[in-house]
This record gives structure tokens, C-alpha cells and sequence, in this order.
């Protein structure tokens, strides 16, 4: 988009000039109120570009409750109160991560895109978790009991996810965990497809993009897990064998992706054999460890050493 250039362009140059300030040694610079409140606004003038979203100062919570959402109301709109100005500053970022992912959890509702492919189900499975997580989990689309509970991740793969986490220390609540897809993939025009499920394809996933692309502009985490080949494929745009993709480094708008199996393939190689499932896990771990090294999570040594 031009504005957008134009704003990128301007901010290079910014940059530029700060770091041409750094190397002279200077450790501040003085900046008018004016351009420091322009350059705060930026973040929102942006998304609102991008988004046309409402109201800044009528900010909505939360697209990502922390406990499962009533199906019948996903989100609760809740006005923000005035605050002082050292509690606006303190719960600036969490308040405002919350308004632009419920924003962006619109725009999925209403999005054309996804719609007229006519292979997904109406209903929206957005996210869950920490809006300031510093670990973003990413998995390929929702299944039956996500597509219930309007929740990623809840089924068997969800509570698998739940045991990873756990050894790193870490709850559900405390990371953001999300979909490339918003919605469940049908099969064939979904009619009798029960509790099925199928990965989503290419195009199905090019869809979606955007609004998991918004979602990690948000959260701005530290460190972005694919789960899995299909939303590792998704994400960087490129086919490949998970192999490659786990040895290879990638990054997602500056941010370092892992990748790691899906959960559901722990659940199948434990299901195989002791030694599959313990292989499989094994290589989960290292993933992980990586993860928590780049999220600059402390490691004890008995969580280093668990597969020594
Ligand atoms: N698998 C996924 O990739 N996402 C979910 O939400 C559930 C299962």
C-alpha cells in the first residue's frame, strides 16, 4: 500500500539517522512532544490502514479469552475506563494488543476471501492465549472439537500441546497459540463429515495469511513454533520435508520461526511403538529447547538433560 511505503520509508530513514547518532556515541537524542506522539500513534495509524478499525478509544476485549468462549459470544466488548496517565502507560501495550486482535478477530468474521472458497466451515476458531506472549504457537486449522469449543487446540493435539508446554515451564495462558486457518476444512460440502477433519491446502491457507501475519505484528513475539509441515508450508510460503524445514532457519517478518511436528504426529509415533513415540519426542525437545533459548527462557539442567 503507498501510505504504508511511504511510512516504512520515512522509518528507515529514522533509523538510519539514530544509528548514525549511535555510532557517534551518543547515548540520547532529544525529540519535540509532537514527533513523540506521532511516533507512538504509529503503531495504530498503521493497523488502522491495514484494518479500518474502529474506534481506539472504544477498545474491545478480548478476542483471546483465557478461558474457552461461550459459542455464543465470542467476544465481549468491554469499554475501556479513562485512567491516569502512569496506568494508562503500564497497561498500554496488554490493552492495546487486545483491541487490534479483536479487531483483526472481525475482520475474519467478515473476511470475502476465505468465504468464497467454499471449503470451510462458518465458524471462526481465532486464538487463545497471551496477546504479549513471547512464544506465538502456530498450528495449520481447527478440527471438530476446536470448530466446538471456538478454541484452537483443545482436542488431543491441544492437550498434547499442553504437555510440551508444561515441561518448558510454561501454560497455555501464557503463550499465544493460533491457527494459519480460521476456520475447519470441510470435506466435501462438509454434510456428513462428522467429527472429520482435514489438513487445509494451499489455498485455503493463502487466505487466512493476512490475519495470522496481523496477529504476530501484534503479539510481536520473540519467537514464532510452526507446528508441523502444513503450517510451516503455509507460513514461509514454501513447500518442503519437515526435516529440511526443522534443520533450516527461517524468519517471518524478522521474527525466527522453529519448526517442530505437529502434536498429532507425537500422538501417532507413541501410538506405533516405546521407541518411535520416545524418537519423536526426543526431536520435539531439542525444537523446544531452541525456542526457549531464543525466547531467553531459563533452562535447568534436568530440562536439558531429559533426553541424555
Ligand atoms: N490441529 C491444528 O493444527 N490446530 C488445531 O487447532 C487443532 C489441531
Amino acid at each position: 500500500m503507498a501510505g504504508n511505503n511511504a511510512i516504512s520509508e520515512g522509518l528507515s530513514v529514522l533509523v538510519g539517522i539514530l544509528e548514525r547518532e549511535r555510532i557517534r556515541g551518543a547515548e540520547s537524542v532529544a525529540i519535540s512532544s509532537e514527533a513523540l506522539a506521532a511516533l507512538q500513534g504509529l503503531p495504530q495509524a498503521l493497523f488502522e490502514r491495514r484494518f479500518g478499525a474502529g474506534d481506539p478509544a472504544m477498545a474491545v476485549t478480548s478476542a483471546v479469552p483465557a478461558s474457552p468462549a461461550s459459542p455464543a459470544s465470542p467476544a465481549v466488548a468491554t469499554v475501556i475506563e479513562p485512567r491516569s496517565e502512569a496506568a494508562r502507560e503500564e497497561k498500554r501495550d496488554e490493552t492495546w494488543r487486545r483491541a487490534q486482535l479483536n479487531a483483526i478477530f472481525k475482520s475474519v468474521k467478515n473476511a470475502p476471501e476465505p468465504k468464497a472458497l467454499g471449503t470451510l466451515f462458518e465458524t471462526v476458531v481465532f486464538a487463545s492465549g497471551n496477546p504479549s506472549a513471547d512464544i506465538l504457537l502456530v498450528g495449520e486449522a481447527p478440527g471438530a472439537e476446536e470448530e466446538k469449543l471456538r478454541k484452537p487446540f483443545v482436542g488431543p493435539s491441544g492437550q498434547k500441546l499442553e504437555q510440551i508446554l508444561k515441561a518448558m515451564g510454561l501454560s497455555r495462558e501464557q503463550v499465544y497459540i493460533s491457527n494459519i486457518v480460521k476456520f475447519r476444512p470441510k470435506k466435501g460440502d462438509g454434510r456428513f463429515q462428522g467429527a472429520g477433519n482435514r489438513p487445509p491446502t494451499q489455498e485455503e491457507m493463502a487466505s487466512c495469511l493476512p490475519f495470522i501475519r496481523a496477529e504476530i505484528e501484534v503479539v510481536e513475539p520473540r519467537v514464532i513454533v510452526a507446528l508441523g509441515r502444513t503450517a510451516a508450508e503455509g507460513l514461509l510460503e514454501q513447500g518442503g520435508a519437515l526435516g529440511a524445514f526443522r534443520s533450516g532457519t527461517h524468519r517471518f517478518g524478522g521474527i525466527p520461526v522453529v519448526v517442530t511436528y505437529h502434536p498429532s504426529y507425537l500422538l501417532r509415533q507413541e501410538a506405533a511403538s516405546i521407541e518411535e513415540g520416545k524418537l519423536a519426542k526426543r526431536q520435539v525437545w531439542e525444537d523446544m529447547l531452541r525456542v526457549m533459548e531464543i525466547a531467553a527462557l531459563p533452562i535447568s539442567e534436568k530440562q536439558r538433560n531429559y533426553f541424555r
